[in-house]
């Protein structure tokens, strides 16, 4: 089985990390795509969420790195793909996921949402969160893999001096 794990990955966390490992266990090939979106205000660019999770995927060789634009739909489609993934952490992501996968399934039916439960350790960990502490200064010890909070705090650091 083929599925896709997509995601904004600004930046990626423990919870993405889990969720990659986890589902990569459970499928043949399993791509992590990072959608391509500049007018959220990212604040790592695409290229460097794909070093990341290239990095931290470097040991699971079913797990492709790679990003998109425009419509998921569209992307599975053109990776002949049927199946997406997605995390589930506390019940507040229900509707959002929910509005996610049913619009999804709309456009095009063949498309499958499998929802994956996080590990209980990062139930509430999300990337925002985990930027708002790294810009104030705050321990993020524990959220991120170490490779990701070097360049958090890269990125802190040089906004830090203006
Ligand atoms: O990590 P995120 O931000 O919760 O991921 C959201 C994502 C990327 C899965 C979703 O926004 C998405 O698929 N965007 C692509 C555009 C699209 O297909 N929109 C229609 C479904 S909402």
């Amino acid at each position: 089985m083929k599925a896709v794990y997509p995601g904004s990955f600004d930046p990626p966390t423990n919870g993405h990390l889990d969720i990659i490992t986890r589902a990569s266990k459970l499928t043949d090939t399993l791509i992590v795509a990072v959608l391509n979106n500049p007018s959220k205000n990212p604040m790592f660019s695409t290229n460097e969420k794909l070093e990341m999770l290239k990095e931290l995927t470097k040991n699971m060789p079913n797990v492709k790195i790679t990003s998109f634009s425009g419509l998921l739909v569209d992307f599975c489609k053109q990776n002949d793909c049927k199946i997406v993934i997605r995390g589930l952490r506390a019940l507040t992501d229900f509707e959002y996921e929910f509005q996610i996968a049913l619009t999804n399934k709309t456009m095009d039916k063949e498309i499958e949402t499998l929802f994956m439960p996080t590990d209980t350790q990062n139930l509430w960990l999300s990337s925002s969160v985990v930027k708002e502490i790294a810009t104030f200064g705050g321990k993020y010890d524990g959220m991120v893999p170490k490779i990701v909070k070097d360049r958090l705090e890269k990125k802190v650091n040089n906004k830090g001096v203006c």
